[in-house]
């Protein structure tokens, strides 16, 4: 398909968008050309994460609390551990448009708030769909969405979108888990598109892995599934040697297959990489610190490869955080005392003077007193 039938198929479903927006602090973003131009120029220098894009929808905002009911409840993992929640409004109206790559800011009843990615049809403007996998020793979240049953309502935040997806060339999809979440929507958005698609699906075990029953009627010459119960645990090669020379590859998963994927990037054939991860990115060029909580006076120390996040939640289990990779904004914390080291985009100048988001951002040197 020409590029620009392809791109007015895509603007007739909405799947993506041209005009990139603003970035999060309101700044002109270069055009979706230029990013590629760079992302090929660059490719030994950086790749693109999530960090750098935050587009959201013209013409909703995404701070908006949303209420949705559950309508429809469906295990989609043979070993029973995943399930599909469709969520409505609760007057039947249509809901804001999303792109593959988009997720929602859950805020449970417990007060947890949690991100997941939307995996759907966006041209169902009447319905969103999640899919959650659990975690019984996790931190709580995928345990309360697992208890939500039809008729249960939820508060919502979102869509934004820190993963986008361009609907255009070649592209290889690798998932990992439940990692499949915003991949499956891109490939399947891929497929309608009739673009030249690649996919890697791992995971534990076929049991262990959602939307199986889906994947295996996609054209298998494209489609790699592979499980390491059967092919043990995946190099970079085995990820990326479906690249498509000039192509772009989008991989979401664990940490470790994506620091794989990473490392193996610069030696791939494809041209850009995009990328979301699960929880927390691992902490570069850290250097020990020390917090304090003014609601104890307790001082804490932050050893240079863990997060403040991270040490404080042992002693505060209910300290807010989300995405623990600083987009979300939960774990926002004002600073008493102290120069915070900011390692994010989400806070404005001002806001950056006497506030930090403790999933990422440091000390500059002294100890911070913390608004905790
Ligand atoms: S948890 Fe999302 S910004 Fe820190």
């Amino acid at each position: 398909m020409k590029l620009a039938s392809m791109r007015n198929v895509l603007k007739a479903k909405g799947l993506t968008r041209y005009d990139a927006p603003p970035d999060i602090k309101g700044r002109e973003r270069p055009d979706r050309a230029m990013r590629i131009t760079e992302a090929v120029a660059e490719k030994y220098l950086r790749v693109l994460t999530a960090y750098e894009y935050n587009p959201v929808v013209a013409g909703h905002n995404p701070d908006s609390a949303m209420t949705l009911v559950v309508s429809h409840r469906q295990v989609v993992a043979r070993d029973a551990n995943v399930v599909l929640l469709r969520f409505e409004s609760e007057d039947g109206a249509a809901l804001p448009e999303w792109h593959p790559g988009s997720h929602l800011d859950f805020h449970l009843p417990s007060g947890l708030r949690r991100q997941y990615s939307l995996c759907g049809d966006p041209s169902d403007r009447h319905g969103y769909s999640v899919a959650v996998r659990r975690i019984p020793d996790g931190g709580g979240g995928s345990v309360e969405m697992h208890a939500l049953e039809p008729g249960s309502s939820v508060t919502v935040r979102g869509p934004r979108n820190g993963f986008p997806f361009v609907g255009e060339g070649s592209a290889l999809f690798v998932a990992g888990g439940i990692g499949i979440t915003p991949i499956l929507a891109m490939v399947r958005a891929a497929r309608e598109l009739g673009m030249d698609w690649q996919f890697v699906y791992s995971g534990r075990s076929r049991e262990s892995m959602p939307f199986l029953d889906e994947i295996e009627t996609f054209d298998t010459s494209r489609v790699f599934i592979r499980p390491d119960d059967e092919f043990g645990l995946p190099s970079s090669t085995d990820l990326l040697e479906r690249a498509v020379p000039g192509g772009a590859v989008y991989c979401c998963g664990p940490t470790p297959m994506l620091e794989s994927v990473r490392r193996g990037f610069a030696s791939s054939p494809a041209a850009a990489l995009h990328f979301e991860r699960f929880g927390a990115p691992p902490v570069l060029d850290g250097r020990e610190f020390e917090v304090q909580l003014v609601s104890t006076g307790e001082v804490l120390t932050v050893p240079a490869d863990e997060s403040a996040l991270s040490v404080i939640k042992d002693r505060l289990p209910g300290v807010g955080y989300s995405c623990q990779q600083g987009f979300c904004g939960t774990c926002r914390v004002k600073v008493l005392a102290g120069k915070a080291e900011h390692r994010e985009n989400r806070l404005t100048d001002t806001e950056q003077q006497d506030e930090m988001l403790i999933c990422v951002s440091r000390s500059e040197g002294g100890r911070l007193v913390l608004d905790l």
